[in-house]
């Protein structure tokens, strides 16, 4: 599985955690990449996407540490660094867990991003930094990244859109409801054949459908 870091999905791994205490679930066969890693930070930065993936959901399951797989983006050959990551991700991953940016983005796939791109480094864009600053107890924001590309998300065996809070609504309202195109990287999704958007009553209420929900 392909899995963010960060408050959205923080819920869905506590549970998980607590599952594999109570013996319910195991990660003892299980693969973790993660969806992409902040650049320009030491290796030790809490705010990287592997350390807090680490602190939040790996700390507390039986993954073997061989199957925890990450991106460095401080790599000396970072183009060398990428292909052999999506080498390694191989044809799909089985789940692909996704937050949605305020922007629509996809791990760090901002608006423009070709839907067929593969793991590589990108440019933030400022909206994006500045909503990154929760995760940082300094000023150094990260303005750059390494991402798992359009294309991996888009060739998952299924993927789980995930959203929560009311800074959310409009985006995912535009990403279920609206014009589908790179503009919107989230709404690329609506040509998946196995994707569910799971969101709270906040992130869900500008949806037509919200009063059923
Ligand atoms: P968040 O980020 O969990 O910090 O809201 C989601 C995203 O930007 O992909």
């Amino acid at each position: 599985m392909c899995l963010p870091s960060g408050s959205t999905p923080a819920g869905i791994y506590a549970e998980m955690s607590r599952s594999v205490g109570a013996g319910l679930v195991s990660f003892a066969r299980a693969s973790v990449f993660v969806l992409d890693e902040f650049g320009g930070l030491g290796p030790d930065d809490p705010g990287r996407t592997r350390n807090t993936l680490q602190h939040q959901l790996l700390d507390h399951v039986d993954l073997p540490p061989t199957a925890f797989h990450y991106l460095d983006p401080e790599d000396a050959d970072l183009p060398r660094h990428c292909t052999r990551y999506d080498a390694l991700i191989g044809a799909a991953v089985d789940l692909m867990l996704l937050g949605i940016g305020l922007n629509g983005h996809l791990g760090m796939n901002e608006p423009g991003s070709p839907p067929d791109s593969p793991t590589r480094r990108v440019e933030l864009h400022e909206t994006t930094i500045q909503s990154s600053a929760k995760y940082f107890a300094h000023q150094n924001l990260p303005r750059w990244g390494v991402t798992v590309g359009l294309g991996t998300i888009l060739a998952s065996k299924e993927v789980w859109l995930l959203a929560n809070g009311p800074a959310k609504a409009r985006i995912v309202q535009q990403t279920v409801e609206g014009p589908i195109g790179s503009a919107n990287p989230a709404s690329l999704l609506r040509r998946h054949r196995n994707c569910s958007v799971l969101v709270d009553a906040d992130a869900g209420a500008l949806l037509s459908v919200a009063g059923s929900v």
